[in-house]
């Protein structure tokens, strides 16, 4: 089945919604922070050319299926602050997997937690109360361990840690391990009824 289509996700503090063009001037300056691209395996944004060549890629990802790219905005100001995005679907294993950043100015503050259990529950199936049965059944992220804040995002959600994949990537001149980490939806649905933890 496909991936349950995009819808804008209320949290909290955040919506988390459907990537526009209108949002890439503020997406250029996150995306052009070392800080946040240093486990990245793309090269720092350097101008809005290269945002737009990224959406236009998105674009053609998602047209195909199998990609969702997701921003996150804040609910006070609606600024947009960080992205997310759900990739490689495989349609017949109901698997997925997901992938994220945000603006240093909003890290640990618990942010990314809460926007992320917000998509799980929407990719996984359970959305306002309403179970669905075209969801996901497992859920997947690859993180460089010497990540600690996304290993550490990823472990307080309740995702698996599966292995450590050797020399799994190379980019920017470096060759790194990978930790993948693995969640399923039964898992996801027994810690459901834990309420987010908002500062
Ligand atoms: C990964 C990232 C999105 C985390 O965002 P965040 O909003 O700061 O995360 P949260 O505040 O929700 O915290 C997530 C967990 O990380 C922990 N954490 C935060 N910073 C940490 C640090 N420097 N070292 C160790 N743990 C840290 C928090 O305590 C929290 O753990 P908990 O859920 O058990 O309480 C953010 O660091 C980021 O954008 N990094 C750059 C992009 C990136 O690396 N993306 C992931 C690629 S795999």
């Amino acid at each position: 089945m496909p991936l349950i289509p995009i819808t804008p996700l209320h949290t909290p503090r955040l919506t988390v919604r459907g990537v526009t063009a209108a949002d890439l001037s503020q997406l250029l300056p996150i995306n052009a922070d070392d800080r946040v691209t240093h486990h990245l395996p793309y090269a720092s944004w350097q101008s809005m050319a290269d945002a737009e060549a990224w959406l236009a890629r998105i674009e053609g990802l998602q047209a195909a299926g199998g990609t969702q790219q997701w921003v996150l905005t804040l609910c006070e100001t609606e600024a947009v602050i960080g992205a997310a995005v759900i990739f490689k679907h495989d349609e017949a294993s109901a698997r997925a997997e997901l992938g994220y950043l945000m603006s240093p100015a909003c890290w640990g503050q618990g942010l990314m937690r809460e926007a992320v259990t917000a998509l799980l529950d929407h990719a996984f199936g359970f959305n306002a109360g309403i179970e669905r049965t075209d969801g996901l059944r497992r859920m997947e992220a690859e993180v460089n361990p010497l990540n600690a804040p996304s290993n550490a995002l990823l472990q307080g959600l309740g995702f698996t840690l599966e292995g450590t994949l050797r020399q799994r990537w190379t980019a920017k001149g470096r060759t790194y391990d990978t930790h993948l980490w693995g969640l399923l939806r039964d898992e996801w649905l027994d810690r459901a009824q834990t309420p987010i933890n908002v500062p």
